[in-house]
């Protein structure tokens, strides 16, 4: 028998997720963000399993395009940072990647390159992120030299990203959009503004082209009830098994560090999972963690290939009992809190190791 650790994914609940994403854009388009190996789901799979209703998807770079078109993904795939070389923009143009465009230096490699056909281009403008993209004032300059560029497919979405969609009560996505509208009132352009908290929850940020990444995965990407978010399923499920079983007396430790201590005797379970397969070392005793349909709380530090659990309150636990540390009924979003992070990095750092096992 294998190792029982596992992530389990649910094809059907995340096309149910992309199909709640497409419903808020009905007659718009969602392209599907499959970064960071489909935030750790595996990004080939969910690829495959999203194609035949996504009209492309969005990877940060070229390595990332590569590995899907190896495994015979045909639809676009938009590189979200855009190109790194004039190779990358020779490359896309061959492979039908689509380039975002954030600055001058890329926009100098794009009008020299000589290309085998032309190249689709989103225009990314920097509306108050700071991050990437051009300032707001110079988006009709940057239009102009792509139109003109006859290299450049005809269609040039303009877009932008969102810092605070997650924040409900923040006045921040307001301005961001006002900000972006204005600079781009007049291009007669197609837009983007949305990730999957825009989506959701900002009904001014749907346009054409829609960019939701987290939701896919079934996770809201914000933490109060939400209409819309409620309705995702959760798509990673994290499962593994109890592989011993054992008493502790009063004042007796467990694990590294002896962080815990015994204050009534104890039945200890320990579970085949650890940081070395995605669960975040910084889960403090206390977090989560479900036996046999049953939350029980994390005693002790978390190892590289192991936990332990206190499972005293339980009727009986053996080696052998199924644990679930993530899914519908224990959200990433859940464990993340506890661990200090947030549901986006534990997702997205789930190690090789854990087989990914499609249902
Ligand atoms: C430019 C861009 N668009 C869309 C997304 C998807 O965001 P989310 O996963 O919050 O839906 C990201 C993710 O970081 C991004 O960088």
């Amino acid at each position: 028998m294998s190792r029982p650790t596992k992530a389990l994914i649910d094809i059907q609940a995340l096309q149910h997720n992309f199909q709640l994403a497409q419903s808020l854009v009905p007659d718009d388009q969602c392209l599907a963000i499959v970064k960071a190996n489909a935030y750790g789901h595996g990004a080939v799979a969910v690829a495959k399993a999203l194609e035949p209703m996504a009209p492309a998807f969005g990877v940060a770079c070229i390595e990332e395009a590569d590995e899907l078109r190896e495994a015979g993904i045909s639809k676009p795939v938009l590189l979200l940072e855009g190109s790194f070389s004039q190779q990358d923009i020779v490359r896309a143009a061959g492979q039908n990647y689509w380039l975002m465009l954030t600055n001058q230096q890329q926009l100098d490699s794009l009008l020299t390159a000589s290309l085998p056909k032309p190249v689709t281009v989103w225009l990314k403008v920097d509306s108050g992120m700071h991050r990437l993209g051009i300032r707001p004032e110079t988006v009709g300059a940057f239009y102009q030299q792509l139109k003109a560029c006859n290299h450049v497919c005809d269609e040039i979405v303009v877009a932008t990203h969102l810092a605070c969609a997650d924040e409900l009560s923040s006045s921040f996505t307001d301005a961001q959009v006002k900000t972006f509208k204005d600079c781009v009132a007049g291009l007669n352009a197609p837009l983007s503004i949305s990730n999957s908290s825009g989506l959701l929850a900002w009904p001014e940020t749907r346009q054409q082209w829609n960019r939701p990444g987290y939701m896919l995965y079934g996770n809201a990407p914000f933490p109060e009830a939400h209409q819309h978010g409620d309705k995702l399923r959760h798509v990673m499920t994290l499962t593994s098994a109890v592989i011993a079983v054992r008493d502790v007396a009063v004042g007796e430790s467990v694990g590294y560090a002896a962080s815990w201590t015994a204050t009534r005797p104890s039945t200890i379970a320990t579970i085949a999972v650890g940081y070395g397969d995605g669960y975040p070392r910084q889960a403090p005793s206390g977090t989560p963690v479900i036996i046999n349909g049953q939350r029980v709380p994390l005693v002790g530090r978390v190892s590289m290939d192991m936990i332990t659990v206190d499972v005293t309150d339980q009727d009986s636990v053996a080696v052998g009992d199924d644990v679930v540390l993530w899914g519908q009924e224990l959200t990433a979003n859940e464990v993340a809190e506890w661990a200090g992070t947030i549901g986006y990095e534990i997702l997205t750092r789930m190690p090789l190791r854990v087989p990914r096992v499609c249902t």
